[in-house]
């Protein structure tokens, strides 16, 4: 079911070809989910279950198809409202056995800068997890972090982002957690050897202001590596 969305809210497109997911997505994740992703969503499995918001509610953007959730893991919310351009995504994630109480809805809160105060303003009751969105999608201004800042200041909120990407293999990768404001070669040095590291920069480092952050790694395919960044707010 989705629900109705006021003509005045941009709406999410629907989305097959894009390149933040799509049927790449799909074809990679048949392709790698069950091994190559394996300990990256053992990383996402554990952030989640030390992730519990004192709300009846979840908004999550950005989920696919739920190929990085646990089983199990919408069942904890009394209802989601998940936020999800790709068709077959949404198709695919409506049938988890844990989706009993999912429901989705077309606002695009990613577009412009007053996106997330459009999330927030809809979602009054819900906390919010980014899903791997945020290092995907441009920021509508300067950054991630204003307008996070900005719009859901006392709200429980998390996101997991892809912080930089590299196709230099990482000499260690075990997740690590960061208990305050670590300068990214630090975090870097917990993966990669020292040494230029040629990488692309997702513009999403730190977005959760000071507090604990978490570092994962996830071989998204053969030869290329993300550096994935968990925060929650309020840190918990
Ligand atoms: C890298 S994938 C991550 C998928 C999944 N959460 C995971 O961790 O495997 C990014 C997801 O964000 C979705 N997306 C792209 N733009 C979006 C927007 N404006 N609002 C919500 N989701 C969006 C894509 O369709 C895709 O499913």
């Amino acid at each position: 079911m989705t629900a109705p969305l006021p003509p005045a809210l941009p709406a999410l497109r629907d989305q097959l070809l894009d390149p933040t997911g799509g049927l790449v997505y799909h074809l990679r994740a048949a392709r790698h989910r069950r091994r190559l992703w394996a300990p990256f969503h053992a990383a996402v499995a554990d952030w989640l279950a030390g992730w519990q918001p004192p709300r009846a509610h979840l908004a999550i953007v950005g989920p696919n198809a739920g190929y990085a959730l646990p089983d199990g893991f919408l069942a904890r919310f009394e209802r989601v409202t998940a936020l999800e351009p790709d068709p077959l995504a949404r198709w695919l994630l409506r049938r988890r056995p844990d989706a009993a109480r999912l429901r989705f809805d077309r606002l695009d809160c990613l577009r412009d800068a007053d996106g997330l105060a459009r999330l927030a303003d809809r979602f009054p009751d819900a906390a919010i997890l980014f899903s791997n969105v945020l290092g995907q999608v441009s920021a509508p201004a300067a950054d991630w972090a204003t307008p996070i800042a900005r719009h859901l200041a006392g709200r429980p909120w998390a996101s997991y982002h892809d912080a930089i990407s590299t196709a230099v293999p990482p000499a260690r990768s075990t997740p690590c957690s960061l208990p305050d404001a670590a300068a990214l070669p630090d975090v870097l040095a917990r993966f990669w050897d020292g040494g230029e590291l040629p990488l692309a920069d997702h513009a999403t480092f730190g977005l959760g202001g000071p507090g604990p952050r978490r570092y994962a790694v996830w071989p998204i395919a053969p030869g290329r590596w993300h550096l994935v960044e968990w925060v929650a707010r309020p840190a918990g």
